[in-house]
C-alpha cells in the first residue's frame, strides 16, 4: 500500500487510501469519501476517474504504449492472428495449439444464424445504417439462445463468447448484402475467421470471392488493432450495462450503439468523408488545417486526437505502414492517402496540434485500407465493432466475475431549479 492522500476542507482533514496498479499507476480510493465528508467528486467526461480494476489492456498515453494482457500491440499485430489475440484477451493467456484449435472449432460450429433471423432483415429499409442493424440483430440473435440467461459456468460462457464473436460477422455481412440487394451468403467451414468474413461480404452464389492473402492479413491486423482499448466509451458502456447483470449479448448490443458516434468508432467513416470532401472541393490540406484552427470553427481533424494518447497512437503507426503495403500490393493509388499524409505532416508541425498533443489515432488510416479492400464506407464502423467484440466480451466477463460486483450508478451534482410548488395551468404565464 502506498501513502494515504490527505484532503483538507473547511478546517476538517481526512485521509484517503491510495493504491498502485501493476504498471505503477497510483489511485486515490474515494469509496469512503461521501460517508466521511458528505462530499462527492466531479469529473465531467471521467478524464481523471478510474471506474474499475482491470487486467485486460494497458495503455500509457504519454509513451504511446498499448498492451493486451501484457503483450505489446506491435508484437501481436506482427506475429498473432485475430482469433488468437481474441482468445488472449477473453481468457487471459495465449492459447496452446490444442486450445486454439478447439476455439476455432467453436467459432466454426456457431457461425450460422438461426434461419428465422434472416427474415428480420426484410424489416429494415435498404438504406438502414449497418450499425443500427448490427445492434438490433445482436439482440434478436440472443432470443434464440435460451442458455444465454445463465452464463455462470465457464463452458456456457465460452460457447456464448465464441457464438457471439462468430455470428457478428454473419450478421454484419448480411446487412451489407441486403443493402445491395444481393443474396445473403452462408459461412464456409473451410475458411478461417477473416477470410470467411470477406467471403460473406463479397462472394455471390455463382461466384466465390477469392481473397488476396495480403488483403486477409491486412484486415486480420485491423481486427487485432481494434480488439480492446481500456475503458473507452463503448467498453465502459458494455461494463455499465453488464453491471446490472444484463446478459452478454444485450451488453454488447449497447456497446455497438456507443461505438457508432463520430467522436468514437464512427470516426473511421468520418475521416474518409472529410478526406473525400477535401479532395472533391480541391481545398489544400493547409487551408483545411487553417479552418480547423479558426477560433469558432466546429470543424475537427477527424482521426486526430485522443483522450489518453498524448503521443502517437501506436495503432496509427502500424496502420500507416499497412496502408502503403496493401495499396502497393493491390496496385491502388488513392488520392485520399496522399491528402491524409499531407494533413498529418502539416498538423504535426503546427502549434495548435502540438500544444494540444493531437496525433493521428487508430481511425486516421484504417479507412484507407478498408476502402482499398472494397469495404463500403457505411460498414467501416461495423468492422471496428467486429474487431472490438473480444474486448467487450472480456470486460463484460470481468464485471460478471467480480465477487464484489456492484451495479454502476454514478452520482451527480444537481444544478436545476430548487423546490417550487405546482401551478395549475390557469395560473401559469401565458
Ligand atoms: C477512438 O477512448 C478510446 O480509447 C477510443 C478509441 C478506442 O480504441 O476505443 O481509441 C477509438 O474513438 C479514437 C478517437 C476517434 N475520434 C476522432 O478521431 C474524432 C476527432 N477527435 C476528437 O473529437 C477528440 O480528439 C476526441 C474525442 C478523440 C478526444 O476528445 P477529448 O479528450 O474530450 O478532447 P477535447 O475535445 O477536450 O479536446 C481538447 C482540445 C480542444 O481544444 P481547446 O478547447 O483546448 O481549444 O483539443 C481540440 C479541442 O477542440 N481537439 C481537436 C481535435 N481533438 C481535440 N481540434 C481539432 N481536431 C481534433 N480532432
Amino acid at each position: 500500500m502506498s501513502d494515504a492522500a490527505t484532503l483538507n476542507f473547511q478546517g476538517k482533514s481526512i485521509e484517503l487510501p491510495t493504491f498502485v496498479g501493476s504498471e505503477n499507476e497510483v489511485a486515490v480510493d474515494i469509496q469512503e469519501l461521501r460517508n466521511k465528508t458528505g462530499m462527492i467528486t466531479f469529473d465531467d467526461g471521467y478524464g481523471n476517474t478510474g471506474s474499475c480494476l482491470s487486467s485486460i489492456t494497458y495503455i500509457d498515453g504519454d509513451a504511446g504504449i498499448l498492451r493486451y494482457r501484457g503483450y505489446p500491440i506491435e508484437q501481436l499485430a506482427e506475429e498473432s492472428t485475430f482469433v488468437e489475440t481474441a482468445y488472449l484477451i477473453v481468457f487471459g493467456e495465449l492459447p496452446s495449439a490444442a486450445e486454439l484449435q478447439r476455439f476455432r472449432g467453436q467459432l466454426t460450429a456457431h457461425q450460422f444464424l438461426h434461419e428465422n433471423l434472416r427474415h428480420h432483415y426484410d424489416g429494415f429499409p435498404p438504406n438502414a445504417h449497418p450499425m443500427a442493424i448490427l445492434s438490433a440483430m445482436i439482440n434478436a440473435a440472443s432470443c434464440f439462445q435460451p442458455a444465454l440467461m445463465k452464463l455462470d459456468d465457464d463452458e456456457s460462457f465460452t460457447s456464448q463468447a465464441a457464438r457471439l464473436m462468430s455470428q457478428v460477422r454473419t450478421i454484419a455481412a448480411a446487412s451489407y448484402k441486403k443493402s445491395i440487394g444481393e443474396p445473403m451468403m452462408y459461412p464456409r467451414s473451410d475458411l478461417r475467421y477473416t477470410a470467411n468474413f470477406l467471403h460473406l461480404l463479397f462472394s455471390k452464389p455463382y461466384a466465390e470471392y477469392d481473397p488476396d492473402p495480403d488483403v486477409v492479413r491486412a484486415l486480420d491486423q485491423i481486427f487485432i488493432l481494434h480488439a480492446d482499448h481500456e475503458q473507452n466509451c463503448s467498453t465502459s458502456t458494455v461494463r455499465m450495462v453488464g453491471s446490472s447483470q444484463a446478459n452478454l449479448w444485450a451488453s454488447v448490443s449497447a456497446g455497438v450503439c456507443a461505438l457508432w458516434g463520430p467522436l468514437h468508432g464512427g470516426a473511421n467513416q468520418a475521416v474518409i468523408e472529410m478526406l473525400t470532401e477535401i479532395h472533391k472541393s480541391g481545398v489544400k490540406p493547409e487551408e483545411f488545417i487553417a479552418r480547423v484552427k479558426a477560433k469558432d470553427s466546429k470543424a475537427r481533424l477527424m482521426g486526430f486526437g485522443h483522450r489518453v494518447y498524448k503521443n502517437f497512437d501506436p495503432r496509427a503507426k502500424i496502420l500507416k505502414a499497412a496502408c502503403d503495403k496493401v495499396l502497393n500490393k493491390l496496385g491502388v493509388h488513392d488520392p485520399l492517402l496522399d491528402i491524409a499524409k499531407k494533413l498529418e505532416e502539416t498538423a504535426l508541425r503546427d502549434d495548435y496540434f502540438v500544444e494540444r498533443k493531437l496525433y493521428p489515432n487508430v481511425d486516421f488510416y484504417s479507412g484507407i485500407i478498408m476502402r482499398a479492400i472494397g469495404i463500403p464506407l457505411n460498414m467501416f464502423t461495423v468492422l471496428f465493432a467486429i474487431g472490438r467484440i473480444p474486448g467487450w466480451i472480456a470486460n463484460w466477463r470481468e464485471v460478471h466475475l467480480n465477487p464484489k460486483a456492484r451495479i454502476y450508478r454514478p452520482r451527480q451534482i444537481y444544478t436545476g431549479p430548487t423546490k417550487r410548488d405546482y401551478l395549475p395551468i390557469g395560473k401559469r404565464a401565458t
